[in-house]
């Protein structure tokens, strides 16, 4: 028996994105970051897979995520923030930490000489983001005071951009600008650090100062799944990696003034051949494909007609007329000459590619090739 709802990841394709993202954020190593179960699609196998391709360390949110990536050779990394009861294990799993306050930094030196370690930190630094970290204008007073800790190795520092997805932005720049004074003023205390970073994949794509020094290190998620954010301009040459298919439950011929699904919020013009597909909002289909979106069956364009539910959707076979119960259906990926990029489906939401990736049901089968 086979799952109906299957999202299949190349990862052949995953690793060519890896190193074109390489190539082009050159000469900058690239750190993918896999949080969220690698954005949904399933951390163990795209994390083996980019180890393999070369990547050098990998960055996630929370601790859980960090424990699941134990045992692959490079270290792990939390990027945002840590929680005072998250420190313990994390020095003991020896997880490079965020250090986003004073305080924290304080709790993660004493436990780092409580169990006899030295724990591994980036600072996180706040140029503007506005989500978590040190205030850069409060940087050189923290960092004078986090250098003087003990058990802590400050080996990197970090921060984020907001609007990196806009093509030349002025205050990307401005964030810059600043990161690069606080970088003046850790010199000026003597302080160096072995990995500076700051770019994501929209920076990588619209912000190419962020890929030069002094910055050594970029962090990359969406790009490498082939999907990307940026309203700027796109300089890494990307292919999709998930394909998400279904399957044909039913076949029927409906007569003219048939209203269909949740609402009636369709009404069949004519008599009409029309398919049901066994996906719905529970695997992660935008409602928003209502009336809207269209699959592809044996090649052809199949337009979505009525409201989606949990688990069907209907679609017009009016151009596939031979589609039969079982037939494959593509919801996201290509069919013969015919593609729908995650893009569309975000466009129809009104939202980004982030939102449409980590939507995907818990019930839909991952399938690696
Ligand atoms: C701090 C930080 N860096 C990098 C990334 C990766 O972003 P992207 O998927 O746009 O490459 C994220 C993801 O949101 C993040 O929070």
């Amino acid at each position: 028996m086979r799952h109906r709802v299957v999202l299949r990841v190349d990862l052949a394709t995953l690793s060519a994105n890896y190193r074109a993202v390489c190539g082009v954020a050159a000469p900058c190593a690239v750190m993918p970051v896999l949080k969220a179960n690698a954005y949904g699609l399933g951390v163990g196998p795209i994390a083996r897979a980019l180890v393999a391709a070369g990547a050098p360390r990998i960055a996630v949110a929370e601790p859980f995520e960090a424990l699941r990536l134990q045992g692959l050779g490079v270290p792990v990394q939390i990027l945002s923030a840590i929680l005072p009861d998250e420190i313990e294990p994390m020095v003991e799993a020896g997880v490079t930490l965020p250090l986003t306050d004073l305080a924290t930094a304080r709790l993660i030196s004493g436990e780092a000489l409580r169990q006899g370690r030295t724990a591994v930190c980036h600072v996180a630094l706040d140029t503007g983001m506005g989500r978590a970290g040190v205030l850069w204008q409060e940087a050189p007073d923290f960092l004078r005071a986090a250098a003087a800790l003990p058990g802590l190795d400050i080996e990197g520092i970090l921060t984020h951009f907001p609007l990196a997805y806009q093509g030349g932005s002025a205050f990307t720049r401005e964030q810059l600008r600043r990161f690069r004074r606080v970088l003046a003023a850790a010199e000026a205390l003597g302080l160096r650090f072995r990995w500076v970073h700051a770019a994501n994949s929209d920076a990588i794509n619209n912000a190419p100062e962020a890929c030069r020094p002094p910055f050594n290190l970029v962090r990359c998620g969406i790009n490498l799944h082939g999907a990307f954010d940026a309203a700027g301009a796109l300089r890494v040459p990307l292919r999709p990696v998930l394909t998400l298919t279904a399957r044909l439950a039913q076949v029927r011929t409906l007569p003219a003034g048939t209203p269909l699904g949740y609402g009636h919020t369709y009404r069949t013009p004519r008599p009409l051949r029309v398919g049901t597909v066994a996906a719905g909002y529970a695997d992660g289909l935008p409602l928003a494909l209502s009336n809207r979106g269209t699959v592809l069956i044996r090649g052809v364009a199949a337009p979505i007609l009525g409201r989606l539910s949990m688990d069907y959707l209907t679609v017009s076979l009016e151009d596939v007329p031979e589609a039969v119960p079982g037939d494959p259906v593509t919801l996201l990926g290509r069919d013969g000459g015919l593609e729908i990029p995650v893009q569309d489906w975000a466009n129809l939401k009104g939202t980004h590619a982030y939102d449409i990736i980590c939507s995907i049901g818990t019930r839909v089968a991952r399938e690696y090739v």
